[in-house]
């Protein structure tokens, strides 16, 4: 679309893009809204998928992408994802990561949303049981060979259990296990949760992350390959973050 003033000359626009002559670099990264990028032709979209860049903003977001490098940065990760909500973060990395027979092991104590969305996994054949994570025996008594995810979150919401992250973390690994954490109380400011031996680290950035009260959003942060397989289903579920979402997130780095 193209504005004309009175003078029925161009402002500011010209087609949907900024006149590129009265742009410089921006100081705090500028919002982008559009669901859609313009693409030459098939191939250019093909080639934009290709190289990971903005055709589609359920795939692909600038604001998304910056928040996510931030997260990355902050959780001493390899890479991250951004989700709609900590609780979308939360049930992706599940689905991406358990096949049905799976068994997972979660704190008692876990915010309560997140014990019933662990207990909806039955339907999918998926078993958890839940223990006092800060017992260790207890923990290894319930560990068996379908288990593959131990969950903790690093302080609990709301009975403010602390978690033993390195030694749960050995325990997971000598179980063929990965352990996922969920780090919101604490953010990547307090603690690191990876450095610690967890294989995921989750944050709901809706709480202390953002630290405004304005967005629901979600972070998972891990190695390139495991973030591989969450992105991917990501991407079919539907959970990638909203894009005003993110820019308002990434106020705390700006
Ligand atoms: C520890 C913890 N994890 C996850 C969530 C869910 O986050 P959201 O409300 O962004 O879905 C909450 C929400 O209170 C929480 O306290």
């Amino acid at each position: 679309m193209t504005y004309k003033n009175e003078q029925n000359t161009n402002i500011l626009y010209k087609g949907n893009k900024i006149d590129p002559n009265r742009v410089s670099d921006p100081e705090v990264m500028p919002l982008y809204l559009s669901t859609a990028h313009n693409v030459a032709d098939l191939d250019d979209l093909q080639n934009t998928y290709d190289r990971k860049g903005y055709a589609y903003t359920r795939s692909h977001n600038a604001n998304r992408d910056g928040i996510a490098e931030l997260m990355t940065y902050l959780e001493q990760s390899e890479n991250s994802v951004i989700t709609n909500t900590g609780m979308s973060a939360i049930s992706t990395t599940l689905l991406a990561l358990l096949t049905s027979g799976d068994h997972v092991v979660a704190d008692k104590t876990l915010y309560g949303e997140s014990i019933d969305f662990l207990k909806t996994l039955s339907k999918y054949g998926i078993l958890v049981d839940f223990v006092d994570i800060t017992n260790l025996d207890e923990v290894a008594l319930v560990i068996n060979a379908n288990t593959r995810i131990l969950y903790t979150e690093t302080v609990s919401n709301p009975m403010m259990t602390v978690a033993n992250i390195k030694a749960i973390a050995d325990l997971a690994h000598s179980h063929q296990s990965y352990l996922i954490v969920d780090n919101t109380f604490m953010t990547p400011v307090l603690f690191h949760a990876l450095t610690d031996g967890a294989d995921v680290v989750i944050n709901s950035l809706t709480k202390f992350a953002n630290g405004h009260g304005d967005v629901t959003l979600g972070s998972i942060s891990a190695k390139a390959e495991i973030i591989e397989k969450i992105y991917n289903l990501q991407v079919l579920l539907g959970t990638t973050g909203d894009p005003f979402d993110s820019w308002l997130a990434m106020l705390i780095s700006q």
